[in-house]
């Protein structure tokens, strides 16, 4: 399988009285967003540092691309795999542009492609590379800071890359912009992403699946509807509010329900949302008269069609 497979990774800490993780198996498929969820000290992090082997399992093992990571040099894994910390872990005395250049460094890239690398992940973060490409961690924002730490990540254009609450720290309208500039990434790298939060709105918006994780084991490993509509148990009722339907859409993106369309011209007279957009905004617009349907785009181009029975549905209502 293309992706991360978890099979059944247990990791028991010295003196631990019960293990960090508990017998997870979860499959990761390549190209996919998945967010682990859950209260502090239930094993997200510990799950993370695994796949880069900060940390090695007490018992199961971890695959990538069907290859057992135990075979594999840890260095030759790491670089295989971008990882953001929730501190940046920046390093203060190297400027932006240095910050960025530290794998493709150790990786022998010739200066021209250093160069023009920092500048295409400048761009593609929204930090113009003339005005921040010298500067020092100390002289950027959080927001700004975490940005440079996500160029830093992307810089070898890792398959796969491992996201410990990258927006932790950050306050709620930065987050959501990043949290936008993310879903937008995404939407055109296609990495294999893991991403900690333990901030339900966050896991909502961003993943195609969650793994709803409690005290080392995963309780539920779903789609957001799925998650809204189905939850297991009163922990992750509880945990993700499901009785809230408004709140719900508002969580929910539009090409998480839309139907597909092909490359066919729009529709005249519909109004278009964004693919990134929330569908309440969706369900806003369709109540007005005479729209039947909204039309999402994605960098321009028409993707998928919503109507107001496909929001309905997506209200995830319970059986
Ligand atoms: N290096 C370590 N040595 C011993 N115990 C540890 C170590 N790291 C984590 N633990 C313990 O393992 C459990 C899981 O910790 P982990 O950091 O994976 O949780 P988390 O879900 O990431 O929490 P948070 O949301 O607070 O970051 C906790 O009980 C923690 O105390
Ligand atoms: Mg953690």
């Amino acid at each position: 399988m293309d992706g991360i497979l978890f099979k059944q990774v247990t990791k028991r800490y010295p003196h631990a009285e019960r293990p960090a993780v508990n017998d997870v198996s979860i499959e990761v498929p390549a190209g996919s967003f998945v967010v682990l969820l859950g209260p502090s000290g239930c094993g997200k992090t510990t799950l993370l540092k695994m796949v880069n082997r900060l940390y090695e399992p007490t018992s199961g093992a971890i695959y990538l691309n069907g290859v057992d990571i135990r075979q594999m040099q840890a260095n030759v894994l790491r670089r295989q795999i971008g990882y953001v910390i929730q501190q940046v872990g920046l390093f203060p005395h190297m400027t932006v542009a240095e910050n960025i250049a530290v794998v493709p460094e150790l990786l022998h890239w010739s200066r021209t492609q250093i160069d023009a690398r920092i500048d295409e992940l400048l761009t593609l973060v929204h930090l113009p590379p003339g005005e921040y490409r010298a500067r020092y961690p100390s002289q950027l924002s959080g927001g700004q800071q975490q940005r440079v730490g996500l160029a830093r990540a992307l810089a070898v254009d890792p398959a796969v890359m491992l996201m410990d609450e990258p927006f932790g720290a950050i306050d709620a309208i930065n987050r959501s912009n990043l949290q936008q500039e993310m879903i937008a990434l995404q939407n055109s790298l296609h990495k294999t992403v893991l991403f900690v939060t333990h901030d339900v709105d966050e896991a909502l918006r961003l993943a195609d699946r969650i793994v709803v994780m409690r005290e080392g084991r995963v309780v539920q490993y779903a789609s957001p509807c799925d998650l809204l509509s189905h939850p297991v148990d009163e922990f992750v009722r509880q945990l993700l509010d499901t009785d809230d339907r408004i709140r719900q859409l508002s969580l929910m993106r539009a090409d998480s329900v839309m139907a597909p369309i092909g490359p066919a011209p729009q529709v005249e007279d519909q109004p278009t949302i964004n693919a990134e957009d929330h569908l309440r905004q969706a369900l806003s617009l369709l109540l007005q008269p005479g729209i039947r349907a909204v039309t999402v785009m994605q960098d321009g181009q028409p993707v998928g069609r919503l109507t107001l029975e496909q929001v309905q549905r997506a209200g995830c209502e319970g059986e």
